[in-house]
């Protein structure tokens, strides 16, 4: 299966659909990985916070060794968790032990923590690792158009994406908007509202049409808008599932159906989400 790339703004290329890891644990995450990577995950999300670094690196390094792929066909996003905001360099540097990588490809500010008042230096941090050569790729999570001015505004780059929660009955297009308008791509997290709204009746008649699943109809839909999408599974039958909605296509009248889906934030607020901190 051909997954569609779209090019960042510092010229690299991602796979618009990723696997996401959060809770993924134990023996699974090598095992899901491993599949997923032979599936055409090339795209994986992993964070210092879920925990999973070390299952993550062992099965992208299984996968490299027995030449299902190598390692400049993969994308790998790691994060930098909110405590160690004042220590990013050293932060990274244990991602990448973790990972038994010698970089990744994209590093993210995993949320901004306005009250804390370090993003700017934590971003600016990554920028020196990219500016190095240890780092491919910077970006951010769960930022907002005042934070992302001022990380702008205080270091001249441009983060290549912004993670943050998007999915049916909740598609932030003002921020699509603003990220449009800096060159920013908007990926999408939770992209399946974790499945809690599959049972929406447009969802439903849409997937119906098709032959599809819930699941690959909203998939289409936020790939349709232009973002990249990082679904988790632990099921090796939704991996499959989750990757074929790269050959579903939505028609403007069914987005439309799509857009009309109430829904709201399933998970923490960037303007006061502190995290579980150590
Ligand atoms: N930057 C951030 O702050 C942030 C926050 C949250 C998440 N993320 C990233 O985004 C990724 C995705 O978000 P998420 O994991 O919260 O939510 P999600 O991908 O929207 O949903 C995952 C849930 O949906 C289920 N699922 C997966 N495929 C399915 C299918 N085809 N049919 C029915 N159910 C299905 C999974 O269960 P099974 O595993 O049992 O299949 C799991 O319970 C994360 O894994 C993580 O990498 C980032």
């Amino acid at each position: 299966m051909r997954i569609p790339v779209t090019t960042l703004n510092d010229g690299y290329d991602l796979p618009l659909i990723g696997l996401g890891t959060y809770k993924l644990a134990g023996e699974d995450v090598e095992t899901i990985v491993r599949t997923a990577i032979e599936l055409g995950y090339w795209h994986i999300d992993t964070a210092s916070f879920y925990g999973n670094e070390a299952e993550v690196g062992k099965a992208v390094n299984e996968a490299i060794a027995a030449g299902d792929v190598t390692r400049e066909d993969l994308f790998i996003t790691t994060k930098l968790w909110n405590d160690d905001q004042h220590r990013a360099a050293e932060a990274y540097q244990e991602s990448l032990k973790r990972l038994n990588l010698d970089f990744v490809d994209l590093y993210l500010v995993h949320w901004p923590w306005p009250q804390r008042g370090l993003y700017v230096e934590a971003f600016e941090q990554l920028t020196k690792l990219q500016g190095m050569g240890q780092l491919q790729s910077v970006g951010v999570a769960n930022f907002y158009p005042e934070v992302l001015d001022e990380i702008i505004g205080a270091t001249g780059v441009v983060p290549v994406l912004n993670q943050v929660e998007l999915h049916a009955g909740f598609t932030q297009p003002e921020l699509r908007a603003y990220h449009a308008e800096k060159g920013i791509l908007t990926e999408a997290w939770a992209p399946l509202a974790r499945g809690e709204n599959f049972d929406a009746p447009e969802i439903v008649a849409i997937a119906d049409k098709h032959g599809a699943t819930p699941a690959q109809v909203v998939l289409a839909y936020l790939m349709g808008m232009g973002c990249s999408v990082i679904p988790k599974t632990a099921n090796p039958q939704r991996l499959v599932e989750n990757i074929g909605a790269v050959e579903l296509s939505l028609s403007d009248d069914e987005v439309a159906a799509l857009d009309r889906i109430e829904g709201g934030r399933m998970s923490g607020d960037p303007l006061t989400f502190r995290g579980e901190v150590r």
